[in-house]
């Protein structure tokens, strides 16, 4: 039996879970990506990485779009959630598993927290009368509407008067501010953490946690036939997944989210947590939202753009370099695909496909290559990059990251049209130049690798070192062909 890594040895990562009344599109993908990339990042340097996403499917949503697509419920979810999994499969996503919140390991762990924070005298039954937003799954203030809609639906909120369990959450109101004050990095980037605290320092009202009317969900335990609130059951899938004893002894180091959900994991999820007697995520991390032409992508605004095409059209480590290179993560950002084509005819086709082409080319038509001294500028250069990229990797800066590699390239161009080896006569020379330029190639290919993963693997395949001090170099071929000429 393989040891347990120690717990410090561990990373284990999340995204939100996705509702299931529609297939994946961009932003959603864009989360993913990010998490993805800090996954594949600690995997590299020797985590046990546990990476998990999964599908939020106990909403009310889930019911509509299963009556719309005329399917029964159980082979909708089955069908959806297979979708999500095959999505995720076609992006390159890690994930070490995948949840379903109508699985029974989460409907267990639900019922065991829902019993704790009752234990804990924080659960009462109690009146609620106001509205509530189907498209957000959240209650919603009159103050929260323009026009009496909903300004991210552009829909009417339902009236609701209930007799509804109760979460006291204005009880944690004092521990939580006290816990920010002790984490101050609990929420990346700082403005989104600011937004909570001062949303906590302005009072806490309790929480329904109950739908009376409402009859697919997981039924409240005590057989009162209300179910769960979703947010309050799909919270937990963070935990249901490892299990609760596993999550005392390592909770969550990342829960990456939008920011549109930010008050629920900062807010709700903590003090579910303080309830229930169980430690808390290490940390948030915040992205913006993708706006096409200024407006937020989403289902029912009709504007969803389709990451899997994308994909198909332009590679997928195309679709991932442009995302994150595109928006200083944590900001919004407007989507194009003028700017993706922009971007990957310039930075991957004539940028890094290019150099990678012209370097394998020249080293392969050279053969056996052997080990030279680098130069001085190339080495330092490299040295710089790598611990510049891996900071701003940790630091979740992933747009800075790859113009700091993108340098490198440039150095590498500048190197090879200056050095020009094709017209070097002195065999000795030639040989050195192109092992700088075999450097400086494999050197991006390792750091590359968490964002591009099937870029890095290609030319670090084209490099095989034949003995100690020789390697072989094959030529790789175009890693992405120019798309403006179809
Ligand atoms: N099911 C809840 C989350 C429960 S987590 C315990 C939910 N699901 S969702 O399908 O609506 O997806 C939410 C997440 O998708 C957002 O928080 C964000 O991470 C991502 N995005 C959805 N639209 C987005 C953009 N337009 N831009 C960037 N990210 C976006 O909420």
């Amino acid at each position: 039996m393989n040891e347990k890594p120690k717990n410090e040895d561990r990373f284990y990562i999340t995204t939100p879970i996705y509702y299931v009344n529609d297939k994946p599109h961009i932003g959603h993908a864009y989360t993913t990506i990010a998490a993805d990339v800090l996954a594949r990042f600690y995997r590299a340097l020797k985590k046990e990485v546990v990476f998990l996403t999964g599908t939020d499917e106990n909403s009310q949503k889930t019911v509509e779009a299963a009556e719309k697509s005329g399917e029964e419920i159980k082979s909708y979810t089955d069908r959806l959630a297979g979708l999500w999994r095959s999505a995720w499969r076609t992006l390159n996503i890690s994930n070490t598993d995948f949840i379903r919140t109508t699985e029974e390991r989460h409907i267990k762990t639900v019922h065991e927290i829902w019993r704790r924070i009752e234990e804990a005298g924080d659960i009462y039954k109690g009146k609620y009368e106001g509205l509530y937003c189907q498209g957000h799954e959240a209650f919603v203030k009159d103050s929260d509407l323009v026009n009496g809609l909903c300004p991210d639906h552009q829909t009417k909120p339902d009236f609701i008067s209930e007799e509804n369990y109760f979460f006291r959450l204005s009880k944690y109101q004092d521990r939580l501010l006290e816990f920010y004050r002790d984490n101050p990095t609990f929420v990346v980037p700082e403005p989104r953490f600011n937004e909570v605290k001062s949303f906590v320092e302005q009072g806490l009202e309790d929480i329904s946690i109950s739908r009376e009317a409402q009859k697919w969900g997981i039924p409240v335990p005590g057989g009162s036939g209300h179910v769960i609130y979703v947010w309050f059951d799909a919270l937990i899938n963070y935990a249901s997944a490892i299990g609760l004893e596993e999550w005392s002894n390592h909770p969550a180091d990342i829960h990456a989210i939008g920011k549109d959900i930010l008050r629920f994991h900062a807010v709700i999820w903590p003090a579910m947590l303080f309830s229930a007697k169980l430690p808390l995520p290490k940390q948030l991390l915040v992205n913006g939202f993708f706006t096409v032409g200024g407006i937020k992508i989403s289902k029912s605004l009709g504007n969803a753009i389709d990451p899997v095409e994308l994909a198909s059209k332009y590679g997928v480590d195309a679709l991932r370099y442009f995302l994150l290179r595109e928006i200083p993560y944590g900001e919004d950002g407007d989507f194009s695909s003028l700017k993706l084509e922009e971007r990957y005819n310039a930075d991957l086709a004539n940028g890094l496909g290019n150099f990678a082409a012209r370097v394998s080319t020249l080293a392969e038509s050279t053969g056996e290559l052997k080990k030279a001294e680098v130069d001085q500028n190339i080495e330092t250069s490299v040295k710089e990059t790598r611990t510049t990229f891996t900071e701003k990797l940790e630091n979740f800066k992933f747009h800075e990251a790859l113009t700091e590699l993108w340098k490198l390239i440039q150095l590498g161009d500048l190197y090879l049209n200056e050095t020009k080896p094709w017209e070097e006569k002195d065999a000795e020379k030639k040989t050195k130049i192109i092992y700088n330029l075999v450097v400086i190639l494999d050197n991006v290919a390792s750091l590359i690798f968490p964002i591009m993963p099937e870029t890095a693997e290609k030319i670090t395949q084209s490099i095989t070192w034949v003995s100690n001090d020789s390697l072989r170099v094959k030529k790789i071929e175009q890693l992405f062909p120019r798309t403006d000429k179809d």
